[in-house]
């Protein structure tokens, strides 16, 4: 017996958190009875729909890395009508992505149809790394420099940079380009980091999401993730 979030969760359909506001907002039956309660237990005998549409447990799992472009947003659907990073792949699976870049933030997202791969990718126990290049206004000094190496107290909990590399300074537009690696998942914590330290961000891409890059892809371009890939994805837990 399993807990019917996670089962709808891993069936591809949505992530856990989507699921649980799926039950809570009575869209989910099981055995054709509305089940609204997020503790309740399924198995594998029974038949599990949302909006009366069955859940199937074995949709073909599908992966995919897309190099974001700007002004797309990082969801399956957007009430204000933008573009999402769904849309942007041509898949009948319900893909959706793993975690957020902000609607500005350009590089590698995943996206996939496995509930398994995503909460691994997802949970902060497993310290995925990820490497952002931010260009911000000012030059980096060398005191802000060490403080980033030092790492950053956010929103009063400390934010661990595990790498940081100034990329190129150009003091006629007055700007710096850094990278930074940080194994952490928060809203904005990139924006925030810098924000901290008394700069704007101005443009934000993320070059790497765990070994995979975006180096051989265009801006909206995207490629399946191979079998082997996926293994070492599903090994990084
Ligand atoms: N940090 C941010 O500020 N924005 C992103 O999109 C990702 C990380």
């Amino acid at each position: 017996m399993e807990r019917l979030q996670k089962v709808i969760a891993n069936s591809g359909y949505t992530s856990r958190r989507k699921a649980e506001e799926l039950i809570i907002n009575n869209r989910v039956k099981v055995n054709g009875e509305v089940v609204n309660t997020l503790g309740f237990k399924v198995s594998s005998n029974d038949v599990i729909t949302v909006d009366d549409e069955i859940i199937s447990k074995n949709e073909v799992k599908e992966y995919y890395l897309l190099n974001k472009p700007r002004e797309v947003i990082c969801s399956v659907t957007d009430d204000k009508n933008r573009k999402t990073v769904v849309s942007l792949i041509k898949t009948k699976a319900r893909i959706y992505p793993v975690g957020r870049l902000d609607y500005n933030t350009t590089g590698a997202i995943i996206l996939t149809n496995d509930g398994n791969l995503a909460n691994i990718l997802m949970h902060p126990k497993h310290k995925i790394y990820k490497t952002y290049v931010a260009k911000i206004n000012g030059l980096l000094n060398e005191v802000d420099f060490k403080k980033l190496r030092k790492g950053i107290i956010i929103d009063d909990r400390k934010l661990i940079i595990d790498y940081v590399k100034v990329r190129k300074i150009d003091k006629l537009k007055n700007t710096s380009l850094v990278e930074v690696t940080i194994h952490e998942g928060r809203n904005h914590i990139i924006k925030k980091l810098f924000e901290v330290l008394g700069y704007d961000v101005l443009k934000l891409t993320r070059t790497k999401f765990s070994f995979l890059t975006v180096d051989d892809l265009k801006s909206g371009e995207y490629r399946p993730i191979s079998k082997e890939e996926v293994k070492e994805l599903y090994n990084l837990k």
